[in-house]
C-alpha cells in the first residue's frame, strides 16, 4: 500500500488532532476537502469540539471530495453532513465551496473551481466495505477519468452505493497536497486488507499522495494485527 499505516484506538480523534496539527503548521489559510459516511460524520463531530481542537476556522477554506447528486438539504447530502456535525457549530469559514450537485453541468463547473485554485492542504477520505473511496467504485466509469479532470460525475454500476455522484478523480486526489483515509470497523477489514495487499481492483488502493496517511483502528485491522 502507498502511503503510511497508523494505528489508533480511536480513529475520530487521531483525525481531528491530525487536523489540528496540519492547520497550526500551516500559513494563512488552509483548505480541506470533507468527505461522506458515518466514519466521516464521526471525525467533524469530534473536530467540532472547539476546546479539544482548536483551530482558527476563519483560515479555512471548506471543499468537498465528492457529492451526492441530491439537493444540498437532503438527509443524504455530503453538504449536510458536515454543515450538520462541523459548519454549524464553528462559526464563519474563509470559503466554503459546497458541490452543487443539481446543476446538470455540476461537475464541469467544480472540475473548474478546484483547477483554478492552489491545489488543497488536505483532503479527507473514507473507505468502503467494497474497496471504494470518494465515490470511485469498483468497475466504474470515473476508475477511467481524464487525466486532466479533477472532477466527474459517476455512478455505481453495481448499485451497491446510492445516487449518482460528483467525485474527485484519482488525478484530483493526487493534486492534493495531502490525503488522510479514515478506516474504523470490522466491516472494513476485507477492503482495507484488499488495499494492504496492493490489489488495485480495490479503487482506495491508487491513492498514492507523497503524504498519505491511512488512520485505522484495530477493529478495521482485523486479526492481521500482527502483519
Ligand atoms: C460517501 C463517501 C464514501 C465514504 C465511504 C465510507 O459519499 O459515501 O464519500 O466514500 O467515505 O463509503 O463510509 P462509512 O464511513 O459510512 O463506511
Amino acid at each position: 500500500m502507498n502511503g503510511s499505516l497508523v494505528v489508533v484506538d480511536d480513529v475520530a480523534a487521531a483525525f481531528a488532532q491530525l487536523v489540528v496539527d496540519r492547520t497550526a503548521a500551516s500559513g494563512a489559510h488552509f483548505s480541506l476537502a470533507f468527505s461522506g459516511g458515518s466514519t466521516a460524520r464521526e471525525c467533524y463531530e469530534h473536530l467540532a469540539r472547539r476546546s479539544q481542537y482548536p483551530i482558527n476556522w476563519a483560515r479555512i477554506d471548506a471543499w468537498w471530495g465528492d457529492e451526492r447528486c441530491v439537493p444540498l438539504d437532503n438527509p443524504d447530502s455530503n453538504y449536510r453532513l458536515v454543515e450538520e456535525s462541523l459548519l454549524s457549530k464553528v462559526g464563519p469559514l474563509a470559503s466554503i465551496h459546497p458541490m452543487l450537485s443539481d446543476r446538470a453541468d455540476a461537475a464541469v463547473l467544480y472540475d473548474r473551481l478546484v483547477r483554478s485554485a492552489p491545489p488543497i492542504d488536505l483532503i479527507h477520505l473514507g473507505l468502503g466495505p467494497d474497496g471504494h473511496t470518494a465515490s470511485l467504485f469498483p468497475d466504474s466509469e470515473g476508475l477511467t477519468a481524464p487525466a486532466h479532470r479533477f472532477v466527474i460525475s459517476n455512478v455505481d454500476p453495481l448499485g451497491h452505493n446510492s445516487h449518482p455522484r460528483l467525485t474527485f478523480t484519482f488525478a484530483g486526489i493526487a493534486n492534493c497536497r495531502a490525503a488522510v483515509v479514515t478506516v474504523a470497523g470490522a466491516s472494513k477489514t476485507e477492503a482495507l486488507h484488499r488495499v494492504l495487499d496492493g490489489d488495485l481492483t480495490a479503487p482506495a488502493a491508487h491513492v498514492a499522495n507523497d503524504d498519505l496517511i491511512w488512520l485505522v483502528d484495530a477493529e478495521a485491522l482485523g486479526s492481521h494485527s500482527a502483519r
